[in-house]
């Protein structure tokens, strides 16, 4: 898909719950796309860990680019890794929509994310919770979508940290209406409201889908809860 139709889709169907696929079961990878293809889900965000950049390793484009063909879903790459200048082109092979890179991970993303870009993808900017706003703020121009992350990345299952909600509202301050804040780490029915007020219109949820018995019904949960605390910046 290009990026304009992405990015489309992912605003008309905003707020958007993207299950994190780091919390699945990966012994059976195919029937989870296909329970989430099941329950209507848009977004599968791949959560690429190095052992470097984070403590946890967990998989890259080898293992889900042959569930690209299974699903129709968007597939957003999330890179925790130390190198994605090196490494880019295997997602932006692996049929990716949306590719995130780490402010954290390089001296200046711009050359990074306007690749992104002209492959047809969101390029997306990432920024760990101690990491001052004042850091991406000058390549915000260049960025689709800026994820904020609400917990210490590496792990699935973290507590929200809730600093996280006045980082949302404070980047919706900084872009405009075409650029999507996303959130993740922590997101439940208890956490999401607020991200959603402050600005947040995609929410990345590990726990909270893989852990309920109905996907669909978590979601969906976390969805309206979402809707009804959204902001009109954020329409
Ligand atoms: C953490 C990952 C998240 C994580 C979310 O490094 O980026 O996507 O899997 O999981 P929960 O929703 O359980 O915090
Ligand atoms: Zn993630």
């Amino acid at each position: 898909m290009s990026r304009q139709s992405t990015l489309e889709q992912l605003s008309q169907q905003s707020p958007v719950i993207a299950p994190s696929m780091l919390k699945c079961d990966f012994g059976n990878l195919a029937e989870e796309v296909a329970s989430l293809d099941a329950v209507g889900s848009q977004v599968l965000h791949w959560d690429v860990m190095d052992g470097h950049f984070v403590p946890n390793l967990s998989y890259g484009a080898l293992v889900f680019a042959p569930l690209r063909e299974k699903t129709n879903q968007l597939f957003d790459a999330h890179l925790m890794i130390s190198e994605p200048a090196e490494y880019l082109d295997d997602y932006l092979k692996a049929g990716c929509d949306c590719i995130t890179i780490h402010i954290e991970a390089v001296p200046d993303p711009t050359e990074l994310l306007l690749r992104i870009r002209e492959a047809d993808c969101v390029a997306g900017l990432s920024l760990n919770p101690d990491t001052p706003l004042e850091k991406i703020a000058p390549y915000l121009p260049f960025c689709d979508l800026v994820l904020v992350m609400s917990v210490k990345p590496g792990f699935g299952g973290q507590a929200f940290i809730p600093d996280s909600v006045e980082r949302i509202a404070r980047i919706n301050e900084l872009v405009g209406p075409e650029t999507i804040i996303a959130v993740d780490g922590g997101i439940a029915p208890e956490t999401i409201g607020e991200c959603a007020a402050a600005g947040a219109r995609l929410f990345v949820t590990g726990s909270s889908v893989f852990n309920a018995d109905d996907y669909g019904s978590a979601m969906a949960e976390m969805r309206a809860i979402a809707e009804s605390r959204r902001t009109s910046l954020s329409s």
